[in-house]
């Protein structure tokens, strides 16, 4: 039997491998039609041994799950979701280092696959003005202060033409993003495969850099030249240091600092969301 003519959203497993050579991602795809969540799926896997590079990608996610316990929105078709599994060569205090480099990668990607620039709201969200269309989950399996394996779970919006009302942050897709710029969005120009191969080579090239000295010295200088939330900017800290304040920059470890009244505060978890809002 002839095989199925792909259609713009499928992905094609052969073409993905080719585009990720010299990474450690290549030949590691797994490809699910539908399941639970591919975090939880890949946290599994790396408790049964799978090697570093290993990504799990789903087209629909039953039980997609967000930072804070939320549930991730994953309808069949609509965005990209996919968890990497990493093994690297970093303890505890380098985990800090994980969610952003992730984000910095999806930026590019993104500007790479749609022409669009996205916002980094700090730690790790993608938004196009005030609305999310991105997040990022990093999972963690310690051996006391070694970490084992991480999974980084990536949820990027796409085709969607509407969202639920009540999520924590208004989100937005590519697709509708496009059409605000008049850009055709027939040809599928925020193509799924694409923004899969353009974030794991940048995922690549980010984990590269984590390993100088140098570059990795860098990452908070390249995180505020890119979001227009580490400084300057009103903000309410939710999470266990709950506080309001003005953001003040990212220090030297990527943490956070935010003025309040009582002080600089330096944020170590937790998000933010617009003071006003
Ligand atoms: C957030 O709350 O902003 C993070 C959302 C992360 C969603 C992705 S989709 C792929 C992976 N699997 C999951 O269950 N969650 C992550």
């Amino acid at each position: 039997m002839a095989p199925a003519i792909q259609g713009p959203r499928d992905l094609d497993p052969r073409a993905i491998d080719a585009a990720l050579t010299g990474t450690p991602f290549a030949g590691q795809m797994h490809h699910f039609p539908t399941i639970g969540s591919t975090n939880t799926h890949a946290l599994e896997q790396a408790r049964n041994g799978a090697p570093h590079g290993s990504f799990y990608v789903a087209d629909e996610q039953t039980a997609g799950r967000g930072r804070g316990g939320h549930h991730w929105h994953s309808n069949a078709g609509d965005g990209l979701y996919v968890s990497v599994l990493l093994r690297p060569q970093i303890n505890t205090s380098g985990l800090i280092w994980i969610p952003l480099i992730t984000g910095l990668a999806a930026h590019r990607a993104i500007e790479k696959t749609t022409g669009l620039i996205a916002d980094l709201r700090w730690p790790n969200d993608l938004l196009m003005g005030p609305r999310k269309t991105g997040g990022i989950l990093v999972e963690s399996q310690l051996e006391s202060d070694r970490v084992n394996a991480v999974i980084i779970g990536i949820g990027i919006n796409l085709h969607q033409q509407s969202f639920p009302p009540d999520l924590a942050t208004p989100a937005t897709s590519f697709d509708l993003e496009l059409k605000k710029h008049a850009v055709d969005t027939t040809d599928n120009i925020a193509s799924r495969q694409l923004l899969l191969i353009h974030l794991l080579i940048a995922l690549h090239e980010e984990l590269l850099a984590l390993n100088s000295a140098t570059t990795a010295a860098n990452i908070p200088a390249r995180i505020s030249a890119i979001s227009t939330w580490v400084k300057g900017r009103s903000v309410h800290v939710h999470g266990p240091q709950e506080c309001t304040g003005i953001t003040a920059g990212l220090d030297d470890h990527g943490f956070l600092q935010v003025r309040t009244e009582s002080g600089l505060v330096r944020i170590t978890t937790g998000g933010l969301r617009d003071a006003a809002g």
